[in-house]
């Protein structure tokens, strides 16, 4: 699929159909994950596969409760190593977090690219979802999507409309 359609039609979609996701797309999309650029090239990230319908259950529940994360064949959790290095720069022992989140953006593009839906989730409970999947204390959950093919299909894919104008956001030179 063409670069800029993906991206145009990237939706978050919040309804899904059980069907499973083929191994071959999976591994296509988690190849688009590992190959993500980072500081240094530290790659400081893991990825948790929610397939166990119990746990994806728990999972929605921590994730406030979004109940449609649980419908998806698939849940996957980001997760950030907290690094000791700060090499100075605007993020400095954050940037770990950026790095998965520049990863987490490859796995939902390439998703879009794949004809399935996800759903970046930021409104969780860190330690409830730590405390589930016996994540060790030196990492963060970073994100969370659900992974699998959207309810109504093709039409789930809308072109992006509600977003400020260039205009508004571009400035050349100075701010
Ligand atoms: C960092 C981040 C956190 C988000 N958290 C949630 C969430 O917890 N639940 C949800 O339904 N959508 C969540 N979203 C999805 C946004 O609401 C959505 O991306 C935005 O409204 C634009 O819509 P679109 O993704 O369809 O283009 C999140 C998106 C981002 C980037």
């Amino acid at each position: 699929m063409e670069f800029y359609q993906v991206v145009r039609t990237r939706r978050s979609v919040r309804k899904y159909k059980p069907d499973p996701v083929p191994k071959e797309t999976l591994n296509r999309i988690l190849e688009a994950v590992r190959i993500a650029p980072s500081g240094s090239n530290r790659q400081p990230w893991k990825f948790i596969l929610i397939t166990d319908p119990a746990l994806k259950r728990k999972l929605a529940t921590a994730c406030h409760n979004q109940k449609f994360i649980a419908e998806a064949p698939i849940a996957i959790v980001a997760l950030a190593q907290k690094l000791q290095i700060n090499r100075g720069g605007y993020m400095g022992e954050m940037s770990t977090l950026m790095d998965t989140t520049i990863a987490f953006t490859h796995l939902v593009l390439a998703a879009r690219a794949e004809a399935l839906g996800t759903c970046w989730i930021g409104a969780f409970n860190n330690d409830e979802i730590k405390k589930l999947l016996n994540i060790p204390d030196e990492y963060y959950v970073v994100a969370v999507t659900p992974l699998g093919s959207p309810a109504n299909g093709e039409k789930a894919f809308t072109e992006t409309v509600d977003r400020k104008p260039l205009k508004e956001i571009v400035t050349e030179n100075e701010f």
